[in-house]
């Protein structure tokens, strides 16, 4: 029997991540530049049950027995067995890899999680619908991220455009114009979960001055929405800018973030912010068509470890 292969692409916030956290709106997009992917084999002449799993990213190689019931590969698979109702697996071997870089603000775990959800799903025969992998996935960032909005595991299972509030029914995003983002990474690595208790810590000290910030950057995603449903993409460059002073507003930016966005901007982006929870990881920059390489180019001249394009388009088919 073949492998059952499952794919789930990396994210990227746009707009409002942490103020996402305290139930205001976030504008989300699926990045297929990197993905996750799950394949399952068949092992039909190993004993019923036998569940082997190897992750080469996080050097893992072990059965779901020896997993810690905590960890999230061992919460997604229980999380598909629930849902089926069932208390053993037949046998087979599950391969993940990614090319996600870990802890930088990309939805590498929620992307790991939809993928493996998804293949073991269809491996049992019953493919589960984007609802039931989209609950699986929260369960594990539930378990990384103490108090995660849900965005990343929504926007990653439905790989589409989103503007999300937690508290709200899901709303795709209907992107009128093509535009062109230049993706760039610090390197340097920092998990979500640490940043979201860093803020939770100092909202709680000033609960008046973070709910003003957070209110400032639910305008700014109400503005970006607006742009990329009905007005030109070319806004969005300012909308990029506030947002990331508010992101330093709120202590997650750094040095390093500052002087990515910085250097995208001297060399010609119309706007440029953090992407994720910060302290590390990404940033994203709006770019022109005529000036991609320029900017491609100064970003790496600045220290990013890599860089990526996307261009995000009118709906597509998701990627799977
Ligand atoms: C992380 O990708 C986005 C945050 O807003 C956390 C969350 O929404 O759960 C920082």
């Amino acid at each position: 029997m073949p492998a059952i292969t499952s794919f789930a692409p990396a994210k990227l916030i746009l707009f409002g991540e942490h103020s996402v956290v305290y139930d205001r709106p976030a504008i989300a997009i699926p990045f297929t530049g990197v993905h996750a992917r799950a394949a399952i084999f068949a092992m039909p002449v190993a004993p019923s049950g036998q569940v082997q799993i190897d992750a080469q990213a996080v050097q893992m190689d072990k059965t779901l027995d020896q997993l810690d019931p905590d960890d999230p590969i061992a919460i997604t698979i229980h999380g598909v067995m629930d849902k089926f109702g069932i208390s053993s697996l037949p046998a087979m071997h599950i391969r993940l890899t990614s090319t996600i870089p870990i802890a930088a603000g990309m939805g590498s775990s929620a992307a790991v999680s939809v993928a493996l959800a998804r293949a073991l799903s269809t491996f049992l025969g019953h493919p589960l619908p984007d609802a039931d992998i989209n609950d699986i996935a929260f369960k594990v960032e539930q378990q990384l991220h103490f108090t995660p909005s849900g965005v990343d595991n929504t926007v990653i299972t439905y790989a589409r455009p989103v503007y999300f509030v937690r508290s709200q029914p899901l709303e795709f995003l209907h992107v009128r114009q093509p535009f062109d983002l230049i993706i760039a990474d610090s390197g340097i690595s920092a998990a979500t979960g640490p940043m979201v208790s860093g803020v939770r810590e100092r909202f709680n000290a000033d609960p008046a001055r973070y709910n003003a910030l957070f209110d400032k950057i639910s305008s700014i995603v109400l503005l970006a929405r607006d742009c990329i449903e009905h007005g030109s993409a070319v806004d969005l460059g300012p909308l990029l800018i506030e947002n990331h002073a508010l992101l330093k507003g709120i202590g997650v930016s750094t040095p390093e973030l500052d002087i990515l966005v910085e250097a995208a901007m001297t060399a010609g982006a119309l706007g440029a912010k953090l992407t994720g929870g910060g302290g590390g990881g990404n940033i994203i920059a709006l770019a022109p068509e005529d000036r991609m390489e320029n900017i491609q180019n100064a970003l790496l001249a600045a220290g990013a470890h890599q860089v990526w394009t996307a261009k995000v388009l009118p709906p597509q088919e998701p990627f799977r």
